[in-house]
């Protein structure tokens, strides 16, 4: 069997498994099992592939039908610029996020503090670290299993402008003062929670998605421990779901501690953060 034969049977089986890309997927499986790349298959397109290469791929074709997520699969996701570790018990890094790390990254002060609550994988602090070597960055986990990632990924990163602490939201921090906070911190209501694709639901952490209060629960909670936290001229910035924009605006409004309050939308035009200032 060939290169391009291969290729094609892994596309069409994801296909008929119902895998949205599967076609993207298909590279991405088959590149990494002939240690090469994407675009570098087509060059590759009339080589022949051993057994153990058709056995392997057909081995992960079947666990993706299953619902398993790519990146757990192969252990790993692409976030900005970097490539993470990710395992069951951390969640799998969005690509909306990173519009927040974006933001952070243009509007944080030369030689600033940044701190990421509920880092998980590490996936905001270390981008912002990476992009951003004059910051440092702080990033909390209440999960154990996420901050044993997050350390491995500062490492594999070589980043050493970020530390991670064990925390309840913002507790573990006493006498430390932020530019910026970034808070991707648990949003999905019950009734999100139970609309979530299979994929989701039964393979990524429900400690890493669920909140009460219609999601708000968690990051109510940290918002009213951040002012303190904050310099005078210090911003926060919290991801949340399309419906809980006003929600929150109107929650950081009525504690007094918070002004210049925006929704930003992401690149669906959806509601995806609240940013706000310490007044
Ligand atoms: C939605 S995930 C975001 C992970 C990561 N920031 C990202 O963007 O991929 C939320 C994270 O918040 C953490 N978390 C939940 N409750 C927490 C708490 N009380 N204190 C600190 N972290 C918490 C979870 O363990 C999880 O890693």
């Amino acid at each position: 069997m060939t290169t391009f034969e291969l290729l094609k049977n892994i596309r069409d089986d994801l296909t008929a498994g119902n895998i949205e890309s599967a076609g993207a997927e298909a590279e991405i499986i088959l590149a990494e099992l002939l240690d090469s790349t994407r675009p570098n298959l087509f060059m590759l397109a009339s080589e022949p592939v051993t057994e153990t290469v058709q056995y392997q791929a057909e081995t992960i074709v079947k666990r993706r039908i299953a619902g398993e997520p790519l990146q757990y699969i192969q252990g790993r996701a692409y976030f900005m610029n970097i490539c993470l570790e990710v395992r069951p018990g951390v969640l799998i890094p969005r690509p909306e996020t990173e519009l927040l790390v974006e933001r952070i990254c243009r509007d944080a002060p030369a030689g600033g503090t940044v701190c990421d609550v509920g880092t998980g994988s590490g996936a905001i602090a270390l981008a912002i670290a990476f992009e951003r070597p004059d910051l440092q960055v702080t990033g909390l986990d209440i999960s154990d299993a996420a901050l044993e990632i997050a350390e491995r990924n500062r490492i594999n990163c070589k980043l050493d402008n970020v530390i991670f602490l064990k925390s309840d939201l913002l507790a573990a921090l006493n006498n430390t003062i932020f530019d910026y906070i970034a808070a991707n911190l648990p949003y999905i209501s019950q009734t999100e929670y139970d609309r979530l694709p299979v994929e989701v639901k039964n393979h990524e952490p429900r400690s890493a998605l669920f909140a009460e209060d219609n999601g708000l629960a968690i990051i109510k909670r940290a918002a009213l421990q951040m002012a303190p936290l904050m310099n005078d001229s210090g911003q926060a910035i919290f991801e949340i779901g399309a419906t809980q924009g006003i929600g929150l605006k109107n929650f950081l409004n009525s504690t007094g501690s918070f002004k210049n309050i925006k929704i930003i939308k992401d690149l669906n035009q959806l509601n995806r953060f609240v940013y706000c200032m310490k007044s």
